[in-house]
């Protein structure tokens, strides 16, 4: 089968995860790199794509150069998608355009700044048709897609409490001046961050990990923020109450200071007979918990998980599943989505949950703002 030829903006010299993007959409074979912008400094991206083989003429000054480029170029050498791995602020300018002529996307979340803008762009979709993938990375970890399918079989009876944490560190060095890194520093920055820092970089894949597993739609959020110190402007840490309607609460707790911790997102769902629980640093064992029996640990690759899950190692038992095999995974159902064939909506998180996740963001900062108020979203 012919591999769908990609093109990427941002994931030059140095940056973090357009590297996994790459790696992910060779894991899964179905992706060639074609094309980019891969850097904001054009003399950086050259070097970046003469590594990388890319033809020169392939790699373009800016994005509205690359949308030309390609047009011009015949349909079966021209990109068919484009993988959007820049800061936040550029993610909605780049997606509007690629939408508008003709390409598919895999764009990197938070989807956009602002809530107009996600419903913007969810418009776009649905008028164009396109394949829209947002890379809500741990939805395609086997284990997080076995938590899903187990849920909606009601194997949990009803769901009582919801409990997601994501805990880093990394900021709190560079805050107290013993860090002087550059790269991942602009998440501090309103002007390419957007409203949040804490809950719009990590405290999101949390709140899409209870909406992913559950299916159920988080009604409305209380928060309690921190910048922690006085010349942040941003939040670095926070605490969010959850309703779902009914009787259902839940809370996400979200820092990028609890200096020590690394990558630490974790998800339980407690239900009336039984409950699960996840962990990202822990990744292929999904622990089911009950009062009246022992505790059961599920696994990649073995014939006892739900379809989707089975369908997502990559390789036997035993082997690890780690964040670029997750990714992979992702990758793996957009390209069926593009090929026009049949995919399971578990494969990828869409312009939809885009929507979710920034009016999940600016509730957030809303309700801190307004005195830690119940917001609705
Ligand atoms: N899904 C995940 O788990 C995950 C993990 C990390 C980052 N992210 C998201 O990915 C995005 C990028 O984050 P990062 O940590 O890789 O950032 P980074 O700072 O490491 O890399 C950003 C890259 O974008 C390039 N860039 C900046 N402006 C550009 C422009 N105008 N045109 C082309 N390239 C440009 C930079 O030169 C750099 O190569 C962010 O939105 C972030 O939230 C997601």
């Amino acid at each position: 089968m012919k591999k769908i030829r990609m093109g990427m903006t941002g994931g030059g010299f140095g940056a973090f995860i357009g590297d996994a993007h790459r790696r992910a959409s060779r894991i899964c074979n179905d992706f060639e790199l074609v094309c980019g912008v891969f850097d904001v400094d054009y003399e950086r991206s050259k070097a970046f794509a003469a590594k990388e083989g890319i033809d020169p003429a392939r790699c373009y000054e800016n994005v509205d150069a690359m949308i030309e480029g390609e047009l011009k170029l015949p349909a079966d050498v021209r990109m068919q998608s484009v993988s959007i791995v820049v800061p936040n602020a550029l993610h909605f300018p780049f997606a509007k355009k690629f939408l508008q002529n003709g390409f598919h996307l895999v764009c990197e979340k938070p989807m956009t700044m602002t809530v107009e803008e996600a419903e913007e762009l969810e418009r776009l979709v649905a008028s164009t048709g396109l394949t829209f993938a947002l890379t809500h990375t741990y939805t395609g970890y086997p284990m997080v897609r076995q938590m899903r399918d187990l849920v909606a079989k009601g194997v949990l009876g009803t769901i009582q409490r919801i409990d997601a944490q994501y805990y880093q560190g990394w900021i709190n060095s560079i805050i107290h001046g013993t860090d002087s890194r550059i790269t991942g520093v602009w998440r501090l920055d309103p002007k390419h961050a957007g409203v949040s820092s804490c809950m719009g970089d990590i405290g999101v894949h949390a709140f899409n990990l209870i909406e992913y597993t559950t299916g159920l739609e988080i009604k409305e959020i209380l928060s309690d923020l921190s910048s922690v110190k006085d010349d942040i402007s941003l939040d670095l840490d926070g605490t969010v109450l959850l309703r779902f309607g009914g009787k259902l609460k839940g809370v996400i707790r979200s820092s990028q200071v609890c200096g020590g911790e690394e990558n630490g997102l974790t998800i339980a769902i407690y239900g009336s007979k039984a409950s699960l629980k996840w962990s990202q640093e822990d990744p292929n064992y999904l622990y089911m918990l009950s009062d009246t029996e022992p505790t059961r640990i599920y696994k990649p690759a073995h014939g006892y998980n739900e379809k989707l899950a089975e369908e997502s190692h990559t390789m036997p038992s035993g082997h690890p599943e780690g964040i670029y095999e997750a990714l992979a995974n992702i990758y793996k159902g957009t390209a069926k989505s593009i090929r026009g064939e049949k995919f399971n909506p578990g494969e990828f998180p869409t312009v939809h949950d885009g929507v979710r996740g920034m009016k999940f963001i600016h509730a957030v900062v809303e309700s801190n703002k307004k005195g830690n108020v119940w917001i609705s979203i």
